[in-house]
């Protein structure tokens, strides 16, 4: 589904060159949910953007279900960003004076969908996340996990294969954060519509929820446990 190979990325030139990805190589699955740890600075967000065509790496490639991209610029891969892509980011990106249809459906209506059936496919898939019974309340007469929620909503309407979530339970309370988690995994476990979602968290705890965590270390992902995730040694114990 999502193969990522030599991926290299730098910041700078000179004395100043900071070489952030040095080769990163990960594949995830239809299906899957994993999720990206590693220390502040390591290059995490960097990566997704990347991934979401947001950013062009150095070197290396991404092949998205068939697509092949990585080194072109952002105007180079729009449908990368319009078609495959879902993002969710921490601080959810909501519009404050739309309600929660009109911000999924807004949406949708951006990327070319009638505005009846974006109407159509934002009811549906505020359904999906439990939101049936909020559909017309604005941004503040919602939770900050319910909040969350229209943005996946909004995120998985478009039908895109994967979603990229840059800290998506950073600015919720630990209930709130692991609802989010449940949903994100029924979303990837479903049977008729898998989708598949690279998450990026400082909780382990969370992470330890996913399918499959990867540490980014030194610009490389490697498979990581709970332990490693930590800084911990894995003495003795088989990979
Ligand atoms: N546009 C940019 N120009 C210069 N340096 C950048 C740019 N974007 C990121 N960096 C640098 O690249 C490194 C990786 O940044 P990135 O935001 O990917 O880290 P991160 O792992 O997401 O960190 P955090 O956990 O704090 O969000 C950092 O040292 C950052 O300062
Ligand atoms: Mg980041």
């Amino acid at each position: 589904m999502l193969t990522i190979s030599g991926l290299t990325k730098s910041f700078g030139s000179g004395a100043n060159k900071l070489q952030v990805l040095k080769g990163v190589e990960m594949e995830i699955e239809r299906g899957e949910m994993v999720a990206l740890m590693g220390p502040s600075g390591c290059g995490k967000s960097t990566l997704l953007n990347i991934i979401g065509g947001l950013l062009a790496g150095d070197g290396g490639s991404i092949t998205l279900n068939e697509r092949t991209y990585g080194l072109k610029g952002p105007s180079s891969v729009v449908d990368v960003r319009r078609e495959l892509v879902g993002w969710i980011f921490q601080d959810f990106h909501l519009l404050d004076n739309l309600s929660a249809v009109d911000n999924v459906a807004m949406a949708l209506e951006l990327s070319g969908m009638s505005a009846s059936d974006a109407e159509k496919a934002a009811i549906n898939s505020l359904e999906r996340v439990g939101l049936g019974d909020r559909m017309h309340h604005i941004p503040d007469q919602l939770s900050g996990g319910q909040q969350q929620r229209v943005a996946i909503a909004r995120a998985i309407a478009g039908n895109r294969p994967i979603l990229l979530a840059d800290e998506p339970t950073g600015n919720l309370d630990i209930a709130s954060g692991k609802e989010v988690l449940a949903l994100f995994k029924e979303l990837c476990h479903d049977e008729e519509k898998p989708i598949s979602i690279l998450m990026v968290t400082h909780d382990p705890d969370l992470a330890s929820n996913a399918d499959r965590m990867l540490l980014l270390k030194d610009g490389k992902t490697e498979a990581s446990d709970i332990r490693s995730a930590w800084g911990l040694d894995e003495d003795g114990e088989e990979e």
